[in-house]
């Protein structure tokens, strides 16, 4: 036992002080929680030393914190946004970086403007959207115009404001993966792969119609958007050909028809913001490789 006078008053009023408030939060509060309460994880670690000798009740416990749903939701958003597929140079990109100088011509401006705010007010009025089952359609003739770079931030977007499931896909890629099943060795089967096109929340399909379908990719087009038409859920669509053109590629309107019912067309530049891009990687590389001032 420590007999040192100051020892003994110190622990009395340890003792004292526990005795009038026996709960003590464990937990070293970080400034990862935005209410400065937890250490980041969404959890409090509390003790009552008035229950310190009591065997049969727990004198340790864990409670949430005031941050714990939001971050529960975080971590759903981020599986969500991992799961959607969008292209890796395009993954976290927000719609505000939409960036309307990135095209020369006063009208390119003008048109990104247009389909910049269409985007936006999508997002806002998704709820409305999805219960008519509405998505939108970007078309520009041109290569490199910002048609995925604006579907893809759109599809960020609405996961990260509404929680919902989105899949991004490539128009060849899938049918390249339903393909792909029906190899024997095959660990899913074609029902699997195409009932997660048709379920989730909302289903882009990026660079439709760029070359001649076989019968087989214009069936499976044909299954998951008549699908997703009954069910009223919404399809994302790029692509450098508008709706009404989609007949040359589909004959008989039924996929057009589908789609028009389903989309809004929305007119994307058309100017190459890739080619300026290039231009200016290619500028830079130069001053590198040459030198110069
Ligand atoms: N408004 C913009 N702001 C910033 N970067 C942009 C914008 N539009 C396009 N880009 C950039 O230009 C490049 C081409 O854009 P994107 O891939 O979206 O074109 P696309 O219209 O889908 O072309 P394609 O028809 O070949 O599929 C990308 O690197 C993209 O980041
Ligand atoms: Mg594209
Ligand atoms: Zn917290």
């Amino acid at each position: 036992m420590n007999s040192n006078p100051e020892f003994k008053k110190r622990m009395n009023d340890v003792r004292k002080s526990l005795a009038s408030n026996p709960i003590e939060i464990l937990t070293i509060p970080s400034d990862k929680c935005p209410h400065f309460k937890c250490d980041g994880t969404g959890w409090i670690q509390i003790k009552d030393w008035s229950k310190r000798h009591t065997r049969l009740e727990q004198d340790e416990w864990r409670e949430k914190c005031q941050c714990y749903e939001q971050r529960m939701r975080q971590i759903e958003i981020n599986k969500k946004l991992k799961l959607a597929g969008i292209p890796k140079i395009f993954q976290g990109l927000s719609l505000n970086s939409f960036d309307l100088d990135a095209y020369k011509q006063k009208d390119s401006k003008d048109t990104a403007r247009l389909a910049k705010k269409a985007a936006g007010n999508y997002v806002v009025n998704y709820k409305q959207m999805a219960e008519i089952g509405k998505g939108m359609y970007f078309y520009s003739d041109i290569k490199g115009s910002g048609k995925t770079r604006l579907v893809s931030s759109l599809a960020n977007a609405l996961v990260k404001e509404h929680g919902i499931s989105v899949a991004f896909v490539k128009a060849q890629n899938l049918f390249k993966e339903i393909q792909k099943t029906f190899n024997k060795k095959s660990e899913v089967s074609e029902l699997e792969v195409t009932a997660a096109f048709k379920d989730v929340d909302v289903l882009i399909i990026d660079d439709i119609a760029v070359e001649k379908p076989s019968d087989f990719a214009e069936r499976t087009l044909f299954d998951i958007i008549d699908y997703r038409l009954e069910q009223k859920k919404p399809v994302l669509l790029t692509s450098n050909r508008t709706i009404d053109e989609l007949d040359e590629l589909y004959p008989g309107e039924r996929v057009s028809s589908r789609i028009r019912k389903m989309c809004y067309e929305i007119f994307i530049p058309e100017e190459s913001v890739r080619d300026l891009e290039s231009k200016q990687e290619n500028a830079d590389i130069e001053k590198i490789l040459f030198g110069g001032n």
